[in-house]
């Protein structure tokens, strides 16, 4: 069994994974929402205190299971260099203590791998990761083998939402609170640019979109209404929605693509879903989802990445493996 560990952001989570079956022996994530709540964002400082707490005690509850254990797999990068550092030092302390190798994962691999939960693997596939931290457009070959064709130039998808909902007072995370105040609003009664419509450029950019929702919310200024915070949710939703697929457009009119996914937090969003599978259904390719629990950050994804790094003795000297806030291209 593979026993991973994710701490790049704002989640604590522990699993394990049976290497030869897939299966998922072990799994908790405790997540820091209500306590960044308060700041409308993640507070870094805050985030590794919260994680020097929780990891300690969710690894508590693996201690049975450490004599079947073939390996520790730890989030490096990418993500915040203070989080990471307490999975990481949690994965060496383990290494050192239960003699054991340690296999260093990459975050966005790992939402890759959230699709293939207790599943095989399945390759080649166009992958849509939107996140908080990153919105991109992957061609996955197979293991590790993985090139980004399109990439946002400002802010991620997930980060636009959560900005919108912190301008309008909303709470963090934004995701699920835009998706949600959407339903009750009028997506066409705001009419939003699309980011680059006229640009030939295939990649993304949301720091605009999100600087208009910031300048109808102070023309309404302390008369906001609900129903007005219901409308530009929907409407800002609708737009940045029809940003990827016009985008996503160009793409599938460039090659086949016959298996199509999208991960991270964000792939949670039905509103995305739903206009996704439109544009599988027009291009006649298979849309690929992982189940909702496994979207956002959780360590059962990590595991399930490192069970194929495991197999290739992927291993790194625990002298060797360091933080990477960021991947350098
Ligand atoms: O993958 P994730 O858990 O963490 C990162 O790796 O960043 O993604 C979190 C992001 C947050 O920005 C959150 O607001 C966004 O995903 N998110 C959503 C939804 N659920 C989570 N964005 C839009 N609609 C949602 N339903
Ligand atoms: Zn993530």
């Amino acid at each position: 069994m593979i026993l991973s560990i994710e701490s790049s952001c704002d989640d604590s989570s522990i699993a394990i994974t049976k290497i030869d079956t897939l299966e998922v022996i072990y799994h908790k994530k405790i997540s820091q929402e209500l306590e960044h709540s308060v700041y409308g964002g993640v507070v870094p400082e805050l985030a590794a205190r919260l994680h020097a707490k929780a990891l300690p005690d969710i690894l508590e509850e693996t201690k049975k299971y450490f004599p079947t254990l073939k390996a520790i797999a730890v989030t490096n990068a990418p993500g915040l260099s203070v989080t990471l550092v307490e999975g990481v030092t949690m994965a060496k302390a383990l290494s050192i203590s239960l003699n054991l190798p340690i296999i260093a994962v990459n975050h966005l691999y790992g939402h890759i791998y959230s699709l293939f939960i207790e599943k095989k693997a399945l390759f080649p596939m166009t992958i849509l990761l939107v996140s908080g931290g990153h919105t991109q457009v992957i061609d996955a070959s197979g293991y590790n083998d993985f090139t980004t064709i399109a990439s946002t130039m400002d802010d991620s998808f997930g980060e636009s939402f959560d900005k919108v909902s912190k301008m309008m007072g909303l709470g963090y995370p934004g995701g699920p609170i835009v998706e949600k105040m959407a339903k009750d609003g009028d997506e066409k009664r705001f009419n939003f640019t699309v980011p680059l419509m006229n640009s030939p450029k295939i990649a993304y950019s949301y720091s605009g979109l999100k600087n208009q929702a910031r300048l109808k919310v102070l023309e309404f200024g302390c008369e906001i209404t609900k129903q007005d915070i219901c409308d530009i949710c929907a409407s800002f939703q609708r737009v940045a929605v029809t940003h990827l697929v016009h985008k996503l457009k160009k793409i599938f009119k460039t090659k086949k693509i016959k298996d199509f996914a999208i991960v991270g937090g964000a792939s949670a969003n039905i509103y995305l879903r739903k206009t996704i599978q439109s544009l599988c259904d027009e291009f006649d390719a298979n849309l690929h989802v992982a189940k909702l629990e496994y979207c956002s950050d959780n360590a059962v994804m990590i595991g399930r990445c490192a069970v194929e790094g495991y197999k290739r003795e992927d291993f790194i000297d625990f002298e060797k493996i360091d933080v990477l806030a960021k991947i350098r291209k």
